[in-house]
């Protein structure tokens, strides 16, 4: 099992984050809409190797997870996608789950699933090279929920999936995301994020998954984006550091937030400054996706063959939030 310890602070290490690049086929096509750009496979993937084969690959970016489609997919340079990723010295991930579905039982609420030939599917990925691998529950906030019914059956998906990752050799990211949608104010991100953390925590010892060799990607402790409760960055680092500190066990080496629909400054400066107070043992990093790939995209889609200068917008977020995982962070660096 140190053989997962070391993958995970491999990944996470020396202020390296995670691009999450796993947007399903579905998700990619929205984000390629709101630029004008036909989602096709080879669009899919150009803006994808654009990025996987940047600088910052090598000295930022521990990690990259791929959706399906792309850990299959050979570059243009006729690499493999996965054997591209490691020859710049970043891990190759996947997503596993195949979605959120309606949970019966709680309708207005999702169950994540794909458990069903996980374990063969697994064995595949590993084979194409993969090294790690992402799960997500999700949980919107409101009077009722999340139910304790979603709490339970999330967690018990996410570590039923997370016992077959390691049984295969690789390091499972678990992700319980509580939604950003909605009025709620602060606390009660911070109480119901706080309950679903434990409750993932209690089922992964259950399914005896090596908390040594995890990373945990929770969402930061925000207040509702309908909410009229406006918290400063510095709330929003306390919170968070109080919440993890309280509800996740030490032998965890890594955390490695997601960005949930935050600008790209907003989740440098909130990372840069849970970093700056960080009074846990935990490595607190970042595993982007929108806060990673937004600028370059809207740049890429007016330039596709601006491969250098795609590559330059995108080195710069991926620059600034290692020096965010760090606490070395400023806006004057930024600018
Ligand atoms: P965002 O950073 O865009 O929230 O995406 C991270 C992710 O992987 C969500 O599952």
């Amino acid at each position: 099992m140190t053989k997962l310890n070391n993958i995970a602070l491999e990944i996470l290490g020396n202020g390296k984050g995670i691009l999450a690049a796993d947007e399903s086929t579905g998700t990619m096509t929205k984000r390629l809409d709101s630029v004008n750009v036909p989602s096709t496979a080879e669009n899919r993937l150009l803006f994808r190797e654009t990025l996987f084969s940047s600088s910052s690959m090598t000295n930022c970016i521990g990690g990259v997870i791929l959706y399906d489609e792309t850990i299959k997919q050979i570059s243009s340079k006729k690499n493999k996608i996965p054997e591209l990723i490691s020859s710049l010295g970043s891990h190759p991930g996947i997503k596993v789950d195949t979605g959120a579905k309606v949970l019966a039982g709680s309708p207005e609420e999702k169950i994540t699933e794909g458990l069903d030939g996980l374990r063969e599917r697994l064995k595949e990925y590993y084979n194409l090279g993969a090294k790690f691998t992402k799960w997500r529950g999700v949980y919107t906030i409101s009077k009722d929920y999340p139910s304790k019914l979603s709490i339970h059956s999330n967690a018990h998906a996410l570590a039923r999936y997370s016992a077959l990752v390691q049984e295969c050799n690789m390091v499972p990211i678990v992700e319980p995301e509580i939604l950003m949608d909605g009025d709620h104010s602060a606390n009660d991100c911070y109480q119901k994020t706080s309950e679903v953390i434990q409750k993932c925590f209690e089922e992964l010892i259950l399914h005896k998954v090596d908390l040594k060799g995890i990373i945990l990607k929770p969402n930061m402790i925000l207040a509702g984006n309908k909410s009229k409760d406006k918290i400063t960055s510095k709330e929003v680092a306390e919170l968070t550091l109080k919440c993890l500190k309280s509800s996740v066990p030490s032998e965890v080496p890594g955390i490695a937030f997601l960005s949930g629909g935050q600008s790209e400054i907003e989740a440098t400066e909130n990372l840069n400054l849970i970093n700056k107070i960080n009074n846990t043992n935990f490595i607190m990093s970042y595993s982007y996706g929108r806060a990673l790939q937004q600028s370059a995209l809207k740049f890429w889609s007016k330039n596709i063959k601006d491969i250098e200068g795609t590559q330059k917008i995108f080195d710069h977020r991926a620059k600034m939030n290692t020096l965010a995982a760090q606490g070395k962070w400023s806006r004057e660096i930024d600018n």
